[in-house]
């Protein structure tokens, strides 16, 4: 199966039509949590076991990580889990803008992104017109959670996240210690298990207006981050 793939390329600019939560899920009422990137999907299905009240939806741009997890979810009997395939970046917008409000409550980005070299930062998950399809669709309170093993990958993921204006940081601006989630996802698993270091931050959706996407992509595209190293968090030991 291939490591990765270029969500740039043709094929993954396609826009796919995802189906509504009550063609997706039982209990199509209940809140939804949704996982960006996936894969393999055993962090959504723990999750999924462990929270019957709540739909759990996973995307993923590689269709054979999909079909596994999908399987595994039939398998099992589970009606408030789902993955689809697509690519985020093209076809999540249309989707958030039909859901119902306030359904979606939690969305994780975890471990997002083999594109660690600066230069690759457009084929990056997290950007500025995801972000504010995101915000839009989450209503106050509702929760934003990143993680990543990579500085050079979270950092412009936070300074985005901040620079929007639309969520409030949780932890006064440090990384969280510990996951707040009682499963690991599998890169996690693997990261902590090489004994490295994880950088976790969760976000909550505050009141204030939607930035325009065009303001919000000339902020991004200016960040010091996307260029060199700076620390957007008052990390101590970095
Ligand atoms: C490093 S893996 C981490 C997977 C999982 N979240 C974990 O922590 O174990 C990142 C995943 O995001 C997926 N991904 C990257 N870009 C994507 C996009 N634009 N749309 C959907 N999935 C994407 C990749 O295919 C990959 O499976």
């Amino acid at each position: 199966m291939r490591q990765h793939v270029n969500p740039l390329s043709r094929y993954f600019q396609l826009p796919l039509k995802l189906p509504n939560p009550s063609d997706l899920f039982e209990n199509y009422d209940q809140p939804i949590h949704l996982d960006i990137g996936s894969a393999r999907g055993k962090f959504l299905l723990g999750m999924a076991l462990m929270n019957p009240e709540w739909n759990h939806l996973g995307l993923e741009i590689r269709r054979p990580l999909v079909a596994l997890a999908d399987s595994d979810c039939t398998q099992l009997g589970l009606a408030n889990l789902r993955f689809l395939f697509c690519n985020v970046n093209v076809s999540l917008h249309e989707w958030l803008l039909d859901l119902p409000n306030d359904l979606l409550q939690k969305v994780s980005i975890q471990f997002p992104d083999p594109w660690f070299k600066r230069r690759h930062y457009k084929r990056r998950v997290l950007q500025p017109e995801l972000l504010i399809a995101l915000a839009n669709a989450l209503q106050p309170g509702r929760e934003l959670y990143l993680q990543s093993d990579l500085l050079d990958v979270i950092q412009p993921m936070v300074k985005l996240v901040e620079m929007s204006g639309c969520f409030n940081s949780f932890g006064d601006g440090r990384w969280l210690d510990r996951s707040l989630f009682p499963v690991q996802t599998e890169r996690e698993n693997y990261v902590l298990g090489q004994g490295l270091r994880v950088y976790r931050a969760i976000y909550y959706r505050n009141k204030n207006k939607v930035p325009e996407l065009i303001v919000l992509e000339e902020k991004y595209k200016a960040l010091d981050c996307l260029k060199k190293r700076i620390l957007p968090f008052k990390t101590l030991d970095e």
